[in-house]
């Protein structure tokens, strides 16, 4: 029997079970089941020089890899030696080859075992278990992504979603901050908030002046959904592009805000905010101007639902069904992925 199932009308439908968030079998599930099937932003394409190790969802995956470039090339390789596991390249650096600083195994660019000292006479070696592992990696308009058995391709995840976004994506981008944020509650919890506009109104009393709730629009797509908020002269203020289960790239006038959802525990959340600015003109105006305040005030209801959803009276709800599209689409997803 499936755990969790999520009516497709989402007039009859009733929201996640709070045993989703509360029970740490679930947490560790969604390990396997969601977060292996899916993809994760490493960094930009323009970051990456040489040879850089990196990790595919730290904390929760926490699979060592690296940035591998090859000539025109670049690859995702497994970052751990196929002798005894050591981690091969701690630090970024730029090389022709790659040697473990253990025992002197050496492999090329593109992952091939090259040799081994001290390995004579050993049989069956080399085979292709001494390469190192390719991993999948994918690029969305310089957007770096990894995998470690995507469910579908990038494409397909971020869908339809990047027609609609109203930004010029050939845009260069510098990363010029990085931010951490340590949210009390279930990292599912945070995103489903990200996830409907709804609570605009009552939440973002700043963020409210500036979005026109009335024209605010969600739109869902196969693994991804696009929010869309005007300003007061019908501009667009932001689109808001989740990708499932746990990315956020916030495109403003300004450049592009990426959110990164690390779950630590079924209680604790870490969200890690990269900013990337096109245009430092128009840091401080529109929707995208003080996103440290929106953040506060979204880590506080959050936090409140959090403590809300352990109530023996409390076990799930019902959607709005012009303002929680994202939310059921998101829950959805969930229910589809645990099985
Ligand atoms: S662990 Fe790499 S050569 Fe031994
Ligand atoms: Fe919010």
């Amino acid at each position: 029997m499936a755990h969790f199932e999520i009516e497709p009308d989402i007039r009859r439908a009733r929201t996640l079970s709070s045993d989703f968030y509360l029970d740490p079998e679930f947490f560790e599930l969604s390990k396997e089941k969601i977060f292996e099937r899916t993809w994760h932003f490493l960094c930009r394409e323009s970051e990456v020089d040489g040879l850089w190790p990196t990790a595919i969802l730290p904390g929760v995956l926490d699979e060592p890899v690296m940035l591998a470039r090859d000539g025109g090339e670049l690859r995702c390789l497994s970052n751990v030696c196929t002798h005894r596991g050591k981690i091969l390249v701690e630090e970024p650096c730029k090389a022709n080859l790659i040697r473990c600083g253990y025992h002197g195994r050496r492999f090329s660019l593109d992952g091939k075992f090259l040799s081994m000292p001290e390995f004579d006479g050993v049989e069956n070696f080399p085979s292709e278990t001494d390469d190192l592992k390719q991993v999948p990696l994918a690029n969305w308009n310089g957007f770096l992504f990894a995998s470690i058995d995507p469910k579908d391709s990038l494409d397909a995840f971020v869908g339809e979603a990047a027609e609609q976004i109203e930004f010029d994506i050939k845009m260069p981008l510098k990363l010029t901050a990085k931010r951490e944020y340590r949210v009390n509650a279930h990292w599912a919890l945070y995103c489903e908030n990200y996830l409907e506009g709804f609570h605009i109104p009552y939440v973002h009393k700043g963020l409210n002046e500036i979005v026109d709730y009335g024209t605010y629009t969600t739109e869902t797509f196969r693994y991804s959904s696009l929010q869309t908020g005007h300003d007061s002269e019908g501009k667009v203020a932001a689109n808001y592009l989740f990708i499932f289960p746990n990315l956020m790239f916030n495109f403003y006038p300004w450049g592009v805000s990426v959110n990164v959802v690390r779950p630590v525990s079924p209680g604790e959340t870490v969200v890690e905010f990269l900013t990337y600015v096109g245009d430092t003109a128009l840091l401080d105006h529109g929707a995208g101007s003080d996103l440290h305040g929106v953040e506060m005030e979204d880590e506080a209801v959050v936090e409140s639902v959090q403590r809300g959803i352990r109530s023996r009276f409390y076990s799930h709800g019902r959607y709005s069904p012009t303002r929680e599209q994202g939310t059921h689409h998101f829950h959805r997803l969930i229910a589809e992925l645990i099985g």
